[in-house]
């Protein structure tokens, strides 16, 4: 898939990958040096080094003439709400602005990292990586195969499945619900090995061992907190379910069980949310011979009904 600015989806996810650079706090990006000036005054980290490395390989770093531009780089820093319906084509010339600004002028991309520019940008990457991949939420067309898609009433720790979905959020170190629950089930190695994954970006996933669970494998996803339902809380969620079950394929893992993703702390309204996850899922089992078997993992009562429900009338149309 390319855009107006010859930017591939690959492109874009593969300078989303280093996103978790701007909010780890572990992660030292640059350093002031206090020797005398016979070193750059700004040493920039390993990391971010291969951060603007990945700009260049990514074509996000372009041969244009940016010192015309920098009004409008200016303009873009100094009002960051312009930022949110920036364009593909304008957020290659502002980085391409950023790169090349640090060479005249040493430090600038440490000041962009500090006033939380670098971020911004991102952030809008993400919000057009998920436009990019928007999936349409239609249940009339769906042709439903009941063998493949199972909602069951249970504490997802218990499951003798290959892998279980975590519900977890950007740092992957844990929290409460059922991503509390399946840090406690699975000990301390989970967190061990989640501290090695530099966080999760919101509708992606990753994937780990699953320790003492029953289940083999966890993928961690970070769905969408529910903010009203305009900002692209649907393709996001959507987008979990689909990085989910791509990792699923990837490790050859023929049972998962999600639980109701977003559904809790993050206040996703349950019937809303369901009709995404089982449209999503089912959809991507039409065209995918593996995961063999989804189940939909209920905690509560009326969450399995809601899903039974669906299921049924989507049996029926
Ligand atoms: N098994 C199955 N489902 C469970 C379990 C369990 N043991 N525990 C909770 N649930 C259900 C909840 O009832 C809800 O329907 O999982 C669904 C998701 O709820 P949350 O766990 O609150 O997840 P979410 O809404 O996605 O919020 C994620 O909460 O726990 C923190 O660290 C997590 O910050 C992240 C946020």
């Amino acid at each position: 898939m390319s855009t107006s600015s010859n930017i591939t989806l690959a492109n874009l996810e593969n300078v989303l990958a280093f996103k978790s650079l701007f909010f780890n706090n572990q992660v030292k990006l640059y350093n002031i040096q206090t020797e005398p000036l016979t070193l750059e005054p700004y040493c920039y980290s390993r990391e971010f080094n291969r951060f603007i490395t990945a700009l260049d390989q990514e074509n996000f770093v372009i041969p244009f003439n940016w010192t015309d531009w920098q009004n409008e780089g200016n303009r873009l820093i100094k009002h960051p709400e312009f930022l949110a319906t920036a364009d593909l084509s304008t957020l290659q010339k502002l980085l391409t602005f950023h790169v090349r600004q640090d060479r005249f002028c040493s430090g600038h991309l440490a000041a962009m990292i500090e006033n939380g520019h670098f971020l911004a940008i991102l952030n809008r990457l993400q919000a057009i990586h998920t436009e990019l991949i928007s999936v349409k939420i239609d249940i009339s067309n769906t042709e439903i195969m009941p063998e493949r898609l199972i909602p069951i009433q249970g504490d997802i720790t218990k499951l003798q499945v290959e892998a279980i979905v975590n519900a977890a959020n950007n740092s992957l170190l844990g929290g409460g619900g059922v991503d509390g629950a399946i840090h406690r089930a699975a000990g301390s190695e989970l967190l061990q090995e989640c501290r090695q994954l530099n966080g999760c970006a919101t509708g992606e996933a990753k994937i780990t061992k699953g320790y003492k669970l029953p289940a083999k494998w966890v993928i961690h996803t970070v769905g969408p907190v529910w903010k009203g339902g305009n900002q692209g809380e649907d393709n996001l969620l959507a987008s979990c379910y689909l990085h989910s079950l791509a990792l699923a394929e990837e490790h050859n893992i023929k049972t998962i069980a999600f639980p109701a993703i977003s559904t809790g702390v993050y206040g996703f309204p349950i019937e809303r949310a369901t009709k995404i996850a089982v449209t999503q899922v089912n959809k991507f089992l039409q065209s995918h011979n593996s995961p063999k078997q989804v189940l939909f993992v209920c905690f509560s009562q009326d969450a399995y009904l809601m899903y039974q429900q669906l299921l049924k009338d989507l049996l029926k149309s």
